[in-house]
C-alpha cells in the first residue's frame, strides 16, 4: 500500500484543550483549573471524572497533562491487585504529575482506603523489612484524576478529597459531526462533506461511538480500493455493525425488546438480555432514557415511552 496516512482513529487523538469539541461545562472547568494551577505554580486539582464510557474523560486527562506539562501515569482500577502495584503507582508520580486511575470504583476498598490515606499524610508505609521495621516514604506532590462510570462505587471519603467533579455529558449531533470531521482532517482521510452529520446521528451522544463508526467506513472504503469515505461506506459499515439509523445496536434493541413483552424490573432485562445489571443501568439506559424511547418510575419499574413503541412497531412493519 502507498497510503502511509495513520490507519486507527486514535492516531490523531488533539492533545491541546482549545481542540477539545462540546462538553462546555468540563472544558470551562478544566480552564479555570488549569489557570489557577498555572498562577500559583501548583499542581493542577485532585479531580474526579464520572460519565458514561466514551465521553472523553480519558482525553481529559491527556489534555490536562499536555497542558501543564506533566507525566500522566494512567491505570485502570481493576489492575491493582496487591499493595505493591498501588506504592508503585504512587511512588513513581513526581511533583505535580498526574495519576489517572481509570473505572476507579473497580479499585478494591482496600486500596481506595489506603489511597486517600496516602493523600493525607502525603506518604506510603512499606511493610517491614527485617529488624528495620515498616518503612515510610513521602510521596511527591502529585495530582490525582480518577475516572468513573458510577461515583457511587467509590468510597465517600476518597470521593470528598477530590476538588474538582467533572460530570461529562452527551454530546449534540452538531458537536460530534465537528469531532469526526476534525478528526478525519487531523488523520488525513479524505471525508465527503455530507458524511459527519451522519455518522454523528448514529453515534448515540458518545464521541467513541462516533470515532468507531469512522473506523467502520474507513475499513470499507479502503476495502473498496477507494480514498474518499463516502455515504455508501457508512451505509455498508453500518450493516456490517448492525446500526440501525439512530445507531441502536443488537443490545439496544434487544433492550426495548425486553421492555415490549413486558420485563420492567432491572434484574430481570438485564438477565433477559445477558448483562450485568450495573452495566444495563449505566451503560445500555441512559441514552435510551435522554432519547425518549425509555422512562423509569418512581418504583424504578422501566417502560417504554410511546416513541419506544413506536420505533418498535416502525421496525416490526418497515423493511429493516
Ligand atoms: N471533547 C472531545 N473532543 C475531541 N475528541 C474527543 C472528545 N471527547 C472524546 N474524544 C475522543 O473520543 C474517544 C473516546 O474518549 P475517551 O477519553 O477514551 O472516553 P472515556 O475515557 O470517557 O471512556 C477518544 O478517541 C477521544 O480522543
Ligand atoms: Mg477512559
Amino acid at each position: 500500500m502507498t497510503d502511509q496516512r495513520p490507519t486507527e482513529v486514535n492516531d490523531a487523538a488533539p492533545s491541546a484543550l482549545s481542540h477539545l469539541i462540546g462538553q462546555r461545562g468540563v472544558v470551562d472547568q478544566v480552564t479555570v483549573a488549569l489557570e489557577a494551577a498555572a498562577a500559583d505554580r501548583r499542581k493542577f486539582d485532585h479531580a474526579l471524572l464520572v460519565g458514561g464510557p466514551g465521553l472523553g474523560k480519558s482525553q481529559v486527562a491527556k489534555v490536562v497533562a499536555a497542558e501543564m506539562g506533566t507525566g500522566l501515569h494512567e491505570v485502570l482500577g481493576q489492575s491493582v491487585t496487591g499493595p505493591a502495584d498501588l506504592n508503585a503507582l504512587l511512588l513513581g508520580a513526581k511533583d505535580r504529575d498526574l495519576i489517572h486511575i481509570d473505572e476507579c470504583h473497580e479499585l478494591d476498598k482496600e486500596y481506595q482506603t489506603a489511597l486517600y490515606l496516602a493523600l493525607d499524610q502525603r506518604k506510603v508505609v512499606l511493610p517491614s523489612r527485617a529488624k528495620g521495621g515498616p518503612q515510610s516514604i513521602p510521596l511527591n506532590d502529585f495530582s490525582l484524576l480518577l475516572s468513573t462510570t458510577d461515583e457511587y462505587g467509590l468510597l465517600q471519603p476518597l470521593r470528598d478529597r477530590m476538588r474538582l467533579v467533572l460530570r461529562f455529558q452527551f454530546y449534540t449531533v452538531g458537536e460530534l459531526a465537528a469531532l469526526v470531521a476534525q478528526r478525519g482532517r487531523a488523520l488525513g482521510w479524505p471525508v465527503h462533506d455530507g458524511l459527519p452529520p451522519l455518522i454523528a446521528e448514529r453515534a448515540r451522544g458518545t464521541p467513541r461511538l462516533a470515532l468507531r463508526l469512522l473506523q467502520a467506513c474507513r475499513r470499507v472504503c479502503r476495502a473498496e480500493g477507494e480514498t474518499t469515505i463516502t455515504r455508501g461506506h457508512l451505509t455498508r459499515a453500518c450493516a456490517l455493525e448492525g446500526l440501525d439509523e439512530i445507531g441502536l445496536g443488537p443490545t439496544e434493541r434487544q433492550y426495548l425488546a425486553a421492555l415490549a413483552e413486558g420485563a420492567s424490573r432491572l434484574n430481570v432485562v438485564a438477565s433477559l438480555i445477558g448483562l450485568p445489571a450495573r452495566t444495563v443501568s449505566q451503560v445500555i439506559e441512559p441514552f435510551l432514557i435522554r432519547s425518549g424511547l425509555i422512562l423509569k418510575d418512581d418504583q424504578g419499574r422501566r417502560q417504554l415511552t410511546a416513541e419506544g413503541r413506536e420505533l418498535l412497531t416502525r421496525r416490526a412493519n418497515g423493511p429493516e
